[in-house]
């Protein structure tokens, strides 16, 4: 597999280059912490490593070093299609470079061949509660599929540490083969009266899952393969990242790692973020019945602030500009759908809202966050079930987190294990502060 042996042919420069840093250089610091970071969340704290993404505060997210135009530009596409495949995005975070397309239709391969879900999978889906969230059916399919972990199997019979990148990469394609089927099942099972549509062989993986979902407008393959691409990796300290670098970090096999990932994007604070900003944009347009004026929606954004809300889709904790990932989805819609209503709403509220929240003065950061626009594509297409859009979002997220255990395994990263403190410490080194 051309994507295991360009893997496996780094792997000895890297691990010298980190054995020689933590060597030569483990004592130099990289920061410091206070005790406001302590209690707060460890906000900005310095604590952890990935080569896979990095989030500028002035120009969003880069994979590998690309910027999110980049990558829409240089990643190999499907004849006909504007988005690249994800095959060629996962080779990108896995390898580090953009991939040919014969390497990118490499992965669309082996994935085609891992994708069939074991009917228990389903089977618990089925058994599950009718009110059960999209979301606990998400983590619990993936975790049901743990019995198939190549890394646990081996492991308990003396995978060397070497090695355990290689099994590592093995359940994380048969992982990420499986999740369009998972999440399509999921909604059609929930939503569309258990109306199954079995996996199209001539699809890519991003085309198979719009296929999969019943939406037959054909743009929808591309804004799947878009939506897949923009939300796989963001750094490593947010919460489904970190999630699963730490329960990996136990080698414990992506199945228990991704599943506890997908636990903590389900959280209100994560994951449903596209959910809230989609249903602002409809109480926008349902009281007024239509998409209103610049002066109806300042006021309308000027009341949710007075009454202590926030505006969903808007502000960042890192990034200082319009997040790439909502100009690319803005210009997709304009490029799409530009007269759709809700879409033209959303347009409308890039205009407005940065600068209602200039006046209010509070947000570090006025502009719009890739939750801003991403629901009302999706709504444009029919997809309109908020629930399932977090699904969608750990179908994408999994391409990343996955990608990091590879190589966390591959540069032999230890159990995480902070220190903690009492309040009565952290009073002490604080009195002690003062004194001096
Ligand atoms: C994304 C977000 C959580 C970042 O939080 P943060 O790093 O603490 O943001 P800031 O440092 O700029 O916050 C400073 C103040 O501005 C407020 N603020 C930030 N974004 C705001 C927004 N969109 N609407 C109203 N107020 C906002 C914060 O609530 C905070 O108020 P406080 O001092 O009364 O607590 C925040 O901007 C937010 O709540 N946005 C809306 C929800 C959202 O879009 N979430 C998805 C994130 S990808």
């Amino acid at each position: 597999m051309l994507l295991k042996e360009q893997i496996e042919a780094q792997i000895p420069e890297w691990r010298e280059r980190v054995k020689k840093l933590i060597k030569e250089d483990g004592a130099v610091k990289v920061g410091e912490v206070n005790i406001g970071q302590v209690y707060g969340g460890m906000r900005d704290v310095k604590g952890l490593v990935t080569d896979i993404s990095y989030v500028d505060p002035s120009e969003g997210i880069r994979f590998r070093g690309y910027t999110i135009p980049e990558l829409l530009e240089k990643l190999p596409k499907p004849e006909g299609s504007e988005m690249p495949y994800a095959g060629g995005l996962y080779f990108l975070l896995l390898v580090g470079n953009i991939p040919t397309k014969e390497e990118a239709l490499e992965v669309e391969k082996e994935w085609k061949a891992r994708g069939q879900v074991p009917q228990y999978a389903f089977d618990i889906l089925i058994a599950a509660p009718a009110d059960t969230h999209p979301m606990t059916l998400f983590s619990m399919a993936i975790l049901a599929l743990q019995r198939e972990s190549i890394f646990t199997d081996q492991y308990h019979h003396g995978l060397k540490k070497d090695a355990y990148w290689e099994p590592t990469l093995e359940d994380s394609l048969n992982l990420t083969a499986k999740l369009p089927a998972i999440a399509s099942f999921i909604y059609r099972m929930r939503y569309k009266g258990g109306e199954i549509i079995q996996s199209d062989p001539n699809l890519d993986w991003g085309a198979d899952f719009a296929h999969m979902m019943g939406v037959t407008d054909p743009g929808y393959q591309d804004l799947s393969r878009l939506y897949f691409l923009l939300h796989s990796d963001h750094e490593s300290g947010n919460v489904s990242a970190h999630a699963t670098h730490l329960v990996g970090s136990a080698l414990s096999d992506i199945y228990y790692a991704a599943s506890a990932g997908m636990n903590g994007l389900a959280g209100p604070l994560h994951g449903l973020a596209n959910q809230e900003c989609l249903g602002w944009l409809l109480d926008v347009f349902n009281k007024y019945g239509h998409v209103p004026g610049k002066e109806e929606l300042h006021q309308f954004a000027r009341d949710t602030l007075s009454s202590g809300k926030v505006i969903p889709g808007y502000g960042h904790a890192v990034l200082r500009k319009t997040d790439p990932r909502f100009t690319a989805q803005h210009q997709f819609g304009m490029r799409h759908f530009p007269e759709d209503d809700i879409f033209k709403l959303a347009a409308l509220v890039y205009e407005v809202v940065p600068r209602v929240l200039q006046e209010q003065g509070k947000a570090k950061d006025p502009w719009p966050n890739v939750d801003a626009i991403s629901g009302a594509l999706q709504y444009h297409y029919g997809v309109r079930e908020f629930d399932f859009y977090t699904v969608m979002f750990g179908v994408s997220r999994i391409l990343g987190v996955s990608a990091n255990l590879v190589w966390a395994r591959a540069l032999g990263q230890p159990i995480e294990r902070p220190k903690s403190l009492t309040t009565a410490m952290l009073e002490e080194i604080a009195a002690k502060a003062t004194a001096s």
